[in-house]
Formats: structure tokens, C-alpha cells, sequence
């Protein structure tokens, strides 16, 4: 069992973790992406197949991260495919926890050929869509009652008042929220963080391994499904 864990509190219970970070293909070999390494969801899928539960893992572009045992693993690319694989498997499922970077805008056109420069022509700009807010669908039509849903935030300022906003914008339960900055968080082994709560609880998390922050989490899901 996890760290301090002492009851499987989570046997019996789908959890669905997304993770990575998603890729919008412009053409067949180059792509807009972000630097999420995906190690904070394989660390929450990790800990909650330890403390017994059944895990779906939808894993966006996470190719180096050995798969965890026991969980189910769903590779995405884009953020239209992260949306698939998330709404299925969140059907049946007790926890959602969105640890995916997904790109906020996808290229309006793909080319199927590789795109050419052109001699004496500067490029043409290129022209973003809004993607699909996966957090926020999932949590304004629940697809169970008393599904519980958590959200991540990286904030580089005011990150407890911009992170209480996001909170309410979502409709989600808990946002943990990191701050991030030059030599913060992206593809480290630690994290820190604050865990707020749609019901006003604020739960601070100190710089540590991001099993920890994973622990945290699941404490916190499993005491809103009790
Ligand atoms: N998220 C999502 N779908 C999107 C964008 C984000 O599901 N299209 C989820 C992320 O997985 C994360 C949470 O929303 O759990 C917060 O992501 P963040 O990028 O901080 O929020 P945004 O609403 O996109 O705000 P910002 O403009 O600050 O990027
Ligand atoms: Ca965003």
C-alpha cells in the first residue's frame, strides 16, 4: 500500500487520471505542444492502483513513462482524442482527475503534405481553434451522481486568487493548483502544491515527491466518496 495508507480505501472504485500533454498536429510532422511530462499522473495512477482501485490511465504523449502495473492505459495524441477517451471511460467511473496539459487551441487547418517554405515569402501566420474544455464538460453533466472531479492548475501569479477563480469556472470539486515558473515543476520528481476545495477547504501541500501530492488527492477523493 501507498505511503501511510493502511485500507485499501479506494478497492472497489474506477478512478480515470489523465496525463501528459496533448499535441495539435499542424502537418504530418510537426505539431504545437507543452512541455508537461505526464510523471504527476503516472505517480496518481501508480498510488491509487496501490491503495486498490481500478485505474483507467489516458496517457497523451507520454512515450519514456513505463506503463503502471495493473492499470489500464489509453494512449491520445490530441486534445479531440483526450476528449473521447476521457468521456468513455468516465461513464462508469467514481473519480476523474484531468492531470493532462491540453492545448487551450488546436491549428484551424491540418496539411496533409508537409508544409514547404516558399523562396523570397515570409510564412503565413498561423490560425488556432478553441479546443474542447474536457474539465469543464465533464463537470457541468457529471455522468454519475457524486462523481468526484479534480482539476490541476499551474499559476505563475496570484496563484491562490486565480486558482479560486478557475475552481468556480470549472464546476469541478478540488483544483490543485502549483505554482510554476522558470526552473518550477515541468518534468521534476517533486511538486508542491495547494489543493482547493469547492466547499472552501484549502489543503497545502509541501515540496515533496509527487507520490505525495498524489496521496493527498486520494485522501481527499476518497473522504468525498465515503
Ligand atoms: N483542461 C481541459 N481542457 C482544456 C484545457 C484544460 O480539460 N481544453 C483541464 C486541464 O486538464 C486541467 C484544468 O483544465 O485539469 C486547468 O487547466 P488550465 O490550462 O490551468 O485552465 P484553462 O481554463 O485552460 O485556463 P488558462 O487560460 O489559464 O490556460
Ligand atoms: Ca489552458
Amino acid at each position: 500500500l501507498a505511503r501511510g495508507v493502511t485500507e485499501p480505501d479506494l478497492a472497489g472504485r474506477h478512478v480515470v487520471i489523465s496525463a501528459g500533454g496533448t499535441r495539435e498536429p499542424l502537418d504530418p510532422v510537426r505539431f504545437l505542444g507543452n512541455r508537461s511530462s505526464g510523471k504527476q499522473g503516472y505517480a496518481l495512477a501508480r498510488t491509487a492502483a496501490a491503495r486498490g482501485a481500478r485505474v483507467t490511465l489516458i496517457a497523451a504523449n507520454t512515450t519514456g513513462l513505463p506503463d503502471p502495473a495493473g492499470v489500464d492505459v489509453v494512449p491520445v495524441g490530441t486534445a479531440v482524442e483526450l476528449r473521447e477517451a476521457v468521456l468513455k471511460a468516465t461513464r462508469d467511473a467514481d473519480a476523474v482527475v484531468m492531470a493532462a496539459a491540453v492545448a487551450d487551441f488546436r491549428p484551424a487547418t491540418y496539411a496533409t503534405g508537409k508544409i514547404k517554405k516558399k523562396d523570397d515569402q515570409e510564412p503565413e501566420p498561423v490560425a488556432l481553434v478553441r479546443n474542447p474544455d474536457v474539465l469543464a464538460e465533464i463537470s457541468a453533466d457529471r455522468a454519475r451522481p457524486g462523481q468526484v472531479i479534480v482539476g490541476f492548475a499551474a499559476e505563475t501569479d496570484d496563484v491562490l486568487a486565480n486558482g479560486r477563480k478557475k475552481l468556480a469556472r470549472k464546476g469541478c470539486d478540488l483544483l490543485v493548483v502549483n505554482e510554476v515558473g522558470e526552473r518550477k515543476t515541468f518534468g521534476a520528481e517533486e511538486n508542491e502544491a495547494v489543493v482547493l476545495a469547492a466547499d472552501g477547504g484549502e489543503t497545502p501541500v509541501p515540496h515533496g515527491p509527487k507520490e505525495a501530492l498524489a496521496d493527498t488527492v486520494w485522501d481527499l477523493v476518497a473522504a468525498r466518496l465515503r
